[in-house]
């Protein structure tokens, strides 16, 4: 191998830092008008009047679309266990169709016009009168009223080994501790946009979104079209995180709009309407109890959690997850209860689970090292595990943590620390020094591709996966160019338009691993073609053999692009997926180390130092993983010292819609962060990948927080960590 590995430039670096790349609301075309949301401002009701004469004579205005006047639509598919696309809607409402609020932000009117000026002042004028009903919005107010999740094969509602509870009461040293996380928002780069336009029945939407295939399916379904009428382009997404995952109002409407308009629309949601029509991250409310002989062996692990959904929908936020996996103990118990809210349904965010469970779990396994006077990686040492800790059978595909620890403790300079609370001190500066485990399951997804061999010598990959800053397509011209055995500058990848062969989600970090699979198997075809070609014509390298057979190119096809072709491939998947998953666990892992300075009169709190070492299977490319893990410690950053959404608890509404009053950690707020990788391919994946996207942000909250009670004494248990919580 000659380029995986390799610290490439992204090939499409050049075209970002230009300009030239287009995102979705940067596309133009004749008559093209600008749509405005109005959202609703009461969390459960009807819609008992609509005032629009008033907007209406704002000049410009095109149409104002309400429930009175909308085109019908049909609604979002059911929920099911074998219903793949009911996880790619973001709510169950079907919008404009009824006078129903669920939320209080729900769009409940689109304002179409010739300027996104007229259209925001028009929108302003819009005035409703509700019924109001009972609504249920204050998270904490329903604690007492949690219910058991849902079972299901992707959310499972909990595991149990042994009896957690009766091992807890009788352990040597034991704690039974209360964590609590915030909701939080998704603030990418790039709020969502559409452009969505209809040529007769057929539209074509340019949208900023993660899940090129499941939109076309979608928007086909949505507005009874054939799926191959739909076209929807992403070549540029600008940040994702998991919030452009599922179809959020904003897309819908502006297909709507355009529909009933006749005009192409253009809907970028302002950073307000972000917040009030794309679902973030649930709260939590967290019970970790651990229980311990004196030598740190656990006898008891107990993680509950308490989440939320919203009542029109919302996703099961796997908190307990990682105390399934990482710790061996004869007794474990994990729960999911939620409680169903008036509020726009919680969805997807960077390493949903992971990243706020692993914030009591890694907190509560520092403050059992305190209570039993044992180093907090000595302590995570004695309770490793090679096999799932819950079953006693399954294996780790690739499990590295002890070698992760020695590594990143030796970078860090761990072990020249005094694990005395609060002992040193520089200046005004209480320092401290902590550390938390990272996990992120590595799932796979099937995926179509062509690899197309030109008798030029140039190689084309087409492949309608996502690329949302990370290096997607350069990670896959990567590994064509090893598997074929050009050079790298020899492919191109065409991605982003759901003309292209089916691709996965860009979510759950299976990408790259999903992709390579397909690819290389692609090459290799490509590879035995080359050869029966060569038997017949001779022929040294591939442009040779081309020529002498005289054609144009050869071409290597995965999957069938057919409605049913891409249905029976996903079903053929299934069962190597569930095989799979019987005998391994497979994911990828880090530690974190973190370094914080506390301001011992003012409590303010600066991340001084970091060093994470990560376990992604084979690394691709060197730059692009570790910017990868880097941005995901940055938004664990955020988690850790600075976000949290506020939901006024009378009536749902989101009080902090603005990157002024929701904070997120800022250039000043970052210390260099420095990142390894073991770099060791997983032994079952293809390539070796075990998936990148999101082990970074997992256990940076612990982190932080053990830091900062190893600096000031004081463990903060309610993120984020904020100074008046120190004072
Ligand atoms: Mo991820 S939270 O599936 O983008």
């Amino acid at each position: 191998m000659t380029t995986i590995g390799q610290p490439l430039d992204r090939v499409d670096g050049n075209v970002k830092t230009t300009g030239a790349a287009k995102f979705a609301a940067e596309h133009f075309y004749p008559g093209l008008t600008h749509a405005v949301l109005v959202h609703a401002t009461i969390s459960r009701g009807r819609i008992a009047a609509l005032h629009t004469d008033e907007a209406s004579a704002v000049p410009g205005v095109v149409a104002i679309l309400t429930h009175l006047n909308a085109l019908p639509m049909k609604p979002a598919p059911k929920p099911g266990p074998f219903n793949l696309t009911s996880l790619f809607s973001g709510t169950s409402v079907n919008y404009l169709q009824s006078d129903e609020v669920h939320w209080e932000g729900q769009p409940i009117a689109v304002v179409v016009a010739e300027t996104s000026s007229a259209a925001r002042e028009a929108a302003a004028l819009v005035h409703a009168e509700y019924t109001v009903m009972k609504s249920v919005v204050d998270f904490e107010g329903a604690e007492e009223d949690a219910q058991p999740q849902p079972n299901n094969s992707f959310f499972p509602r909990g595991a149990k080994r042994g009896d957690a509870e009766a091992a807890l009461a009788t352990a040597q040293v034991s704690l039974d501790l209360r964590y609590t996380t915030p909701p939080h928002n998704h603030n990418a780069l790039e709020p969502h946009a559409t452009t969505a336009v209809w040529d007769g029945d057929r539209l074509t939407v340019h949208d900023a979104t993660q899940s090129i295939d499941w939109f076309r399916t979608h928007l086909a379904l949505r507005f009874s079209v054939p799926m191959t009428n739909v076209r929807v382009l992403a070549p540029f997404v600008g940040g994702a995180f998991g919030g452009k995952f599922a179809m959020w109002p904003g897309t819908i409407l502006a297909a709507l709009a355009a529909r009933a308009t006749s005009r192409p629309v253009r809907l970028a949601l302002s950073r307000e309407a972000v917040y009030r029509t794309v679902g973030g991250r649930t709260p939590s409310i967290q019970r970790l109890a651990l229980g311990a002989d004196r030598d740190g062996r656990l006898t008891s692990l107990v993680h509950t959690s308490v989440t939320r959904t919203g009542k029109v929908g919302g996703h099961f936020e796997q908190v307990t997850s990682p105390s399934s996996h990482l710790y061996a103990s004869e007794n474990i118990l994990t729960r999911h209860d939620i409680v169903r809210l008036d509020l726009v349904p919680n969805h997807f965010m960077r390493a949903p689970g992971e990243s706020i469970g692993t914030f009591a779990l890694e907190s509560a396994l520092d403050e059992l090292a305190y209570e039993l006077g044992m180093d907090p990686i000595e302590l995570r040492l004695r309770n490793e595990t090679a096999v799932d800790p819950i079953d006693g059978k399954k294996k780790f595909s690739h499990r590295k943590l002890p070698e992760m620890y020695a590594l990143g403790a030796e970078r860090f300079g761990w072990h020249d620390r005094n694990p005395e609370p609060r002992s040193t001190r520089d200046g005004r500066w209480l320092v401290g020094t902590g550390m938390a485990t990272a996990f992120h399951p590595g799932l796979s997804t099937p995926v179509n591709v062509t690899v197309r061999l030109s008798a030029d010598g140039s190689v084309l990959v087409r492949c309608a996966f996502q690329e949302m800053g990370m290096g997607a397509a350069t990670a896959q011209a990567q590994i064509t160019a090893d598997a074929l055995g050009v050079p790298f500058d020899a492919v191109r990848v065409e991605y982003g338009d759901s003309e292209l062969p089916m691709g996965p989600a860009a979510g759950v970090s299976v990408q790259t691993a999903s992709t390579a699979a397909s690819v290389t198997q692609a090459c290799e075809e490509l590879k035995q073609t080359l050869k029966s070609m060569a038997r017949k014509t001779g022929g040294d390298s591939n442009e040779e053999i081309l020529r002498r057979a005289k054609v144009p190119h050869v071409e290597a096809v995965i999957g069938s692009e057919s409605r049913l072709g891409r249905i029976a491939g996903r079903i053929r998947f299934l069962p190597k997926f569930m095989r799979e998953g019987q005998r391994w666990i497979k994911a990828a892992s880090g530690v974190q180390f973190c370094e914080v300075r506390v301001d011992a009169e003012t409590g303010e709190t600066r991340v001084s130092r970091w060093v994470g070492v990560f376990d992604i299977g084979r690394v691709i490319n060197a730059k692009t993983a570790a910017s990868q893990v880097r941005g995901g410690i940055v938004m664990g950053l955020g988690l850790a010292m600075a976000e949290e959404t506020l939901v006024d608890p009378r009536n749902g509404r989101i009080m902090n819609p603005s990157l002024a009053e929701y904070h997120v950690p800022v250039h000043a707020d970052i210390p260099p962060i420095d990142v390894s990788f073991l770099d060791d391919p997983d032994p079952t994946t293809p390539l070796g990948i075990l998936g990148a996207g999101e082990v970074g942000v997992v256990g940076v909250g612990a982190a932080v927080a053990n830091a900062v009670y190893h600096a000031t004494g004081r463990r903060v248990r309610d993120l984020p960590i904020t100074l008046d919580k120190l004072l």
